[in-house]
C-alpha cells in the first residue's frame, strides 16, 4: 500500500542546496512511497490572534496538505547553529488550533545538509527537540548529515557521484521500513 510524505524544506530560497537534496531523495524513493513538497515560505509567522474562524488562508492550505499526508522528510539547512526560523514556524503553525496538530503521531526524518564540512549537526538535532514534543516518532538510525554540498550536486541540482545517491537511496529505503514500523 501507498504512503504518502510530505517533504518539507526548511530552506526558502530558489536555489537552495536543501530543496535539491530533497527533490533527489523524492526521484529516489521507492513507488510505495509518494513524497510531496509541502512548501512553508508563504507561512504567516504564527499568531494566536489569527487563529479566528477564519484563519490565514496559507495556514489552512498547509495544515491540509500535512494532514492527507502518512509521515514527514525534513530535509533542512542550520542557521546560527539551529533550524531556520521559517522551519519553526511551519512547526508552530502545523501545532495549533490546540489539539487538532497536523504532526501527532506521524513518523518524521530528518536529513540535514549544509555547503560546511560540520553537516549541520546543530539544525539536525535541534529539530529533533520539538518533533519530541509534537509526538512524532523520528528515524534515529540511519542519520543524514550531508556536508560540502556545493561538490556533490551539479549546475542543475542533480547529484553527481553514485556514492551519494546510494547513500540516500539506502535512508530513504530505511525510512519507508521506519514508517512501516511506526504508522498507525
Ligand atoms: C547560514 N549558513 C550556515 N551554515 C552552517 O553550516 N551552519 C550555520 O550555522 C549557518 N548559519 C547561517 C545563518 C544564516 C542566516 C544563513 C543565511 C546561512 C550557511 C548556509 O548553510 C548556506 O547558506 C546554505 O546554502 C543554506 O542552505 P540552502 O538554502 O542552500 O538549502
Amino acid at each position: 500500500m501507498s504512503v504518502r510524505v510530505a517533504l518539507i524544506v526548511g530552506s526558502l530560497r530558489e536555489g537552495s542546496y536543501s530543496r535539491a537534496i530533497g527533490l533527489e531523495m523524492k526521484a529516489l524513493a521507492a513507488p510505495e512511497l509518494e513524497v510531496e513538497l509541502v512548501e512553508i515560505g508563504d507561512l504567516p509567522l504564527y499568531n494566536p490572534d489569527l487563529e479566528t474562524e477564519t484563519p490565514p488562508a496559507p495556514w489552512v492550505r498547509f495544515r491540509d496538505a500535512v494532514a492527507e499526508t502518512q509521515a514527514v522528510l525534513f530535509v533542512t539547512p542550520e542557521y546560527n547553529r539551529s533550524i531556520p526560523g521559517a522551519l519553526k514556524n511551519a512547526l508552530d503553525v502545523g501545532s495549533r488550533p490546540y489539539g487538532h496538530s497536523i504532526w501527532s503521531g506521524k513518523p518524521a526524518a530528518i536529513v540535514s545538509v549544509s555547503p560546511g564540512a560540520l553537516a549541520a549537526f546543530g539544525a539536525n538535532h535541534h529539530l529533533r527537540q520539538p518533533l519530541v514534543f509534537l509526538n512524532m516518532p523520528t528515524m534515529a538510525q540511519p542519520e543524514a548529515y550531508i556536508g560540502n554540498v556545493a561538490d556533490l550536486l551539479d549546475e542543475h541540482g542533480k547529484l553527481k557521484n553514485d556514492g551519494t545517491r546510494d547513500f540516500l537511496k539506502g535512508f530513504i529505503d530505511a525510512f519507508s521500513g521506519w514508517i512501516d514500523k511506526t504508522k498507525g
